[in-house]
């Protein structure tokens, strides 16, 4: 499944999750031209290896292929045990792997062709909208998106742990949002909670996701003061942001941080972004890469901090 090609072993080790297209490939890309050895992982073992091959054909033979879909447990140890025989340590592990969490009615690529022209002179505001006319907001989705961007990505943390920390100075970059802040819910008494990081828990984070899938299958999203475009996927996002400031605290000796790249043209955003992939992976990249003892437990935004509310 991996390459067989010889890597130095005295570079920097980075491994990205859903690396096959979008941000993730741009990372990816980024992380490569900088001589860090980057294990893309990719769902799909037929799109992560045409993605390396990309990079390869580019110059870039320091990315390995690695299989990974974040939804399955016994994958991820796998993935974990191959870096812990070939490298024994990781030094980067970047979140990006993710879904809409919403059924698309159209397959976005497609849309991607004749969206351009409609497009064009529209505000950030206006984009969003259009694009949430291009989607459907499914119980299914809800509950595959958030079992993916907020479970997924917490059980790949809790697999790759050890390797961080095995790591001089080991970083997790967790791929966020504005549609993950806070700010976004009506609940004050769960505002709080959400910001309150010396008391939040894991478990308070399972019974918010529950209760708001029990307020989805009931048709009261709205009622309930929950997101209600893209709402599954700003669900997953407030979880995960809030997970890695408990992690974070937890772990101190790790640098562990969420960064929103940018409203980015990909398939995701059915190519509303005002950005493109390789802006936002940079976006990403002054964050991951900032220099030793910076911030940890942080959320940065376009590459700047910026408050998780
Ligand atoms: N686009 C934006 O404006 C924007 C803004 C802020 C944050 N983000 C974040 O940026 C990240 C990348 O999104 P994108 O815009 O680049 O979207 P994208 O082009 O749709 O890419 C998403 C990637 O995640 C992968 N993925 C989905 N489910 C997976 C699973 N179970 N296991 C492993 N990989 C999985 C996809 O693989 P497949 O190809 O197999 O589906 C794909 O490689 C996400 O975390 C997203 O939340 C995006």
């Amino acid at each position: 499944m991996e390459g067989a090609i010889p890597i130095a072993t005295n570079t920097r080790i980075a491994v990205v999750t859903g690396g096959n297209k979008g941000i993730g490939f741009e990372v990816c890309r980024q992380l490569a031209s900088k001589g860090i050895t980057v294990i893309l992982t990719a769902r799909n073992e037929k799109r992560g290896t045409a993605a390396v091959q990309e990079l390869k054909d580019a110059g870039l033979h320091n990315v390995i292929f690695h299989q990974l879909d974040i939804t399955d447990v016994p994958g991820i140890a796998r993935l974990a045990d191959f870096l812990k025989a070939r490298f024994g340590m990781i030094d980067f592990l970047v979140n990006n792997g993710a879904l809409g969490a919403v059924e698309y009615v159209e397959d976005p690529a497609n849309i991607a062709a004749t969206s351009e022209e409609k497009l064009r002179g529209m505000s950030k505001e206006e984009r969003e909208v259009w694009m949430y006319s291009k989607v459907r907001e499914t119980l299914p989705a809800a509950k595959e998106g958030i079992r993916t961007n907020y479970y997924g990505t917490k059980d790949v943390t809790e697999g790759l742990l050890p390797l961080l920390k095995a790591a001089p100075d080991g970083r997790i970059l967790f791929v966020s949002s504005d549609f993950g802040l806070i700010g976004q819910l009506k609940d004050e008494q769960l505002k709080k909670e959400l910001d309150d990081i010396d008391n939040l828990t894991e478990k308070k984070l399972d019974e918010m996701l529950t209760t708001y899938l029990k307020d989805f299958e009931a048709g009261a999203l709205e009622a309930r003061g929950w997101p209600t475009h893209f709402s599954a996927y700003r669900m997953g996002l407030v979880a995960m942001n809030a997970y890695s400031r408990i992690i974070a605290r937890r772990h101190p000796e790790l640098c562990i941080n969420c960064a929103n790249p940018g409203y980015i043209k990909t398939d995701m955003s059915v190519y509303t972004g005002t950005l493109t992939p390789a802006e936002g992976a940079n976006n990403l990249l002054k964050v991951l890469l900032l220099p030793q003892g910076g911030p940890t437990g942080k959320y940065f935004d376009d590459g700047t901090e910026a408050p998780f509310v």
